[in-house]
């Protein structure tokens, strides 16, 4: 039984689709053993009570500096027994320690074909409003492992999105969780759980 923990900072849909996509059995043999969160009226919290899940709020703010902020991160997952860290919306970048703790086992979804329109300042909107600056027909989402670069680790799954003509950034945003994010995430877990992707120390 792999044991996820899950960093959030928002709404949270990416974890919705996580939690309905292992609730309906789609993905198998796993579990949701923690969501946190940085911010105490992130929605995403919500969610995970709804369904029963462990949810705690970590907030940087009560931590003397980056490294401790990360230790109690660390702390909190490792006494979870954590096995894949996956980030829904989370907002904070981690720290080396992090990274460190728990290499090649830290997965990411980012709204956009990376390498295009990824790396710092690309976060949220910024990323839609970016592309459709650019004027690119095809977008889309990527999983990727996090290392200690921005939207820099190994690409595991990437859904490209078509570009409408009189798209704004929100309603591109909305089309590329739809028909990207929601897909490709559940479906990078469930390929990591059974082994099609072998991660961190082999997937388990
Ligand atoms: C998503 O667009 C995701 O790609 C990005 O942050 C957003 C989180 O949305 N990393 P939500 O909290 O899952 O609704």
């Amino acid at each position: 039984m792999l044991k996820i923990g899950v960093l959030v900072s928002g709404g949270g849909t990416n974890l919705q689709a996580i939690i309905d996509r292992i609730e309906d059995g789609y993905i198998p043999d796993c579990k949701i053993v923690s969501v946190v969160s940085n911010k105490k009226d992130a929605y995403a919290l919500e969610r995970a009570k709804r369904h029963n899940i462990q949810t705690t709020v970590i907030s940087k703010k009560d931590y003397e500096n980056e490294e401790l902020y990360n230790e109690a991160l660390i702390n909190h997952f490792k006494s979870k027994d954590t096995d894949l860290i996956v980030l829904a919306g989370f907002m904070v970048v981690l720290g080396k320690n992090f990274i460190k703790a728990y290499q090649n086992r830290i997965i990411n979804i980012h709204p956009s074909l990376i390498p295009s329109f990824c790396g710092k300042g690309f976060y949220g909107l910024k990323v839609h409003q970016a592309a459709l600056k650019r004027g690119v027909k095809i977008t889309g989402a990527t999983v990727h492992i996090v290392d200690e670069g921005t939207d820099t680790g190994p690409i595991l799954i990437q859904k490209a999105v078509c570009v409408k003509d009189n798209d704004t950034a929100e309603i591109l945003q909305k089309r590329v969780m739809e028909e990207a994010e929601w897909i490709i995430y559940p479906e990078a877990i469930k390929m990591i759980v059974q082994g099609q992707i072998i991660i961190g120390n082999g997937g388990k």
